[in-house]
């Protein structure tokens, strides 16, 4: 009891700080999602994403070539697919030739011991852009875990480390766990965004990929944002149909579900620091109203201190400068 007892004793230095410090984050911990395009040498700002940026496959290789060597080990994949490539049935979505299992192939040649993950969801190639066919002005769940399944396959046929289904689809783990078995791919891990709330949070990336829903919204599928019991249960099945990494989706506002979900399954968990997260800080940075790194590198420290043993975050190219 004070005065024996006086917390600011640990906190006196940066020497004492240092030692007590709990948490902290690795630029292996930070995965680092990327947007593919097609085309050659091209960049595109993503306007609502100050500082992020859509790449041609071979300008991606050489960004990815670049945090690599700055310590980050995994990147994220997300391809923009042309209006005139998308249908209800996800038929891109399976095309071994298209831009996202072609972009993985030349990365995974380019700089093998880089974990390459993908993203797999039929949003950007629905017409819809709802992550699952529609008949009727309904998300079919099983017709959908049957392309998920398949584009899974084309993706680990490209080289992916990792699939990382973001649909929210029932059974969908499982489904592709199966087909990857299958198939000979035993090794291909799944990264499952096991409790994916329906956000806002989401705007600037729908912007990114063009891929806002054409009508209703993903309250179907994605998560009430007001249940955490159902994010533990989420991710247990997951877990069960044999997930390698569960995920929770957006970061900042669901780290209480962090915590939950961590001390439930015994699979890592990832958290993502998604877009809208990003973007509220790149627009109260350059108002000059708040410190843009310091928050970065603060939200990055909250999420392990949640619990987290990964994030992925548009903020992981430039917080691995700052932890090297
Ligand atoms: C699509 C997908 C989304 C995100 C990742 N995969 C958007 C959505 O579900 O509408 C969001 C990422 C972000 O906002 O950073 N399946």
């Amino acid at each position: 009891m004070y005065p024996f007892i006086r917390g600011r004793r640990t906190r006196a230095s940066q020497s004492i700080r240092d030692m007590v410090r709990e948490h902290e984050v690795r630029p292996s911990d930070l995965i680092a999602p990327m947007f593919v395009m097609e085309g050659r040498t091209a960049k595109q700002l993503i306007s609502s994403m100050p500082g992020y940026f859509r790449y041609s496959p071979d300008l991606l290789i050489k960004e990815a070539r670049t945090l690599f060597d700055k310590g980050i080990r995994s990147v994220l994949l997300f391809g923009m697919v042309p209006e005139n490539k998308k249908d209800n049935k996800g038929t891109e979505a399976v095309n071994p030739n298209g831009l996202l299992p072609q972009t993985v192939k030349k990365l995974k040649d380019a700089i093998p011991e880089l974990h390459v993950m993908t993203d797999v969801a039929l949003d950007p190639f629905s017409s819809y852009g709802h992550d699952g066919i529609v008949e009727d002005g309904k998300i079919i769940n099983d017709k959908t875990t049957e392309v998920l399944a398949q584009m899974s396959v084309v993706h680990a046929k490209a080289g992916a480390d990792m699939v990382a289904p973001s649909d929210m689809m029932d059974g969908r783990i499982y489904q592709i766990r199966q087909a990857l078995e299958e198939n000979g791919f035993h090794d291909t891990g799944i990264m499952a965004y096991s409790a994916k709330y329906a956000s806002v949070f989401y705007g600037p990336f729908r912007d990114a990929l063009d891929s806002a829903p054409g009508f209703g919204d993903k309250k179907t599928y994605q998560m009430d944002p007001a249940n955490v019991q159902e994010a533990i249960r989420e991710a247990q099945l997951d877990e069960d149909e044999g997930a390698d990494i569960v995920m929770v989706k957006p970061g900042l506002p669901y780290l209480d579900v962090v915590r939950a979900v961590k001390e439930t399954v015994e699979v890592p968990v990832a958290v993502y620091n998604v877009s809208g997260e990003y973007s509220m800080v790149k627009a109260a940075g350059k108002e000059g109203w708040l410190d843009e790194q310091a928050v970065m590198m603060e939200s990055l420290l909250a999420c392990k201190r949640a619990g987290a043993d990964l994030i992925a975050s548009y903020f992981a190219p430039e917080a691995v400068d700052l932890l090297q």
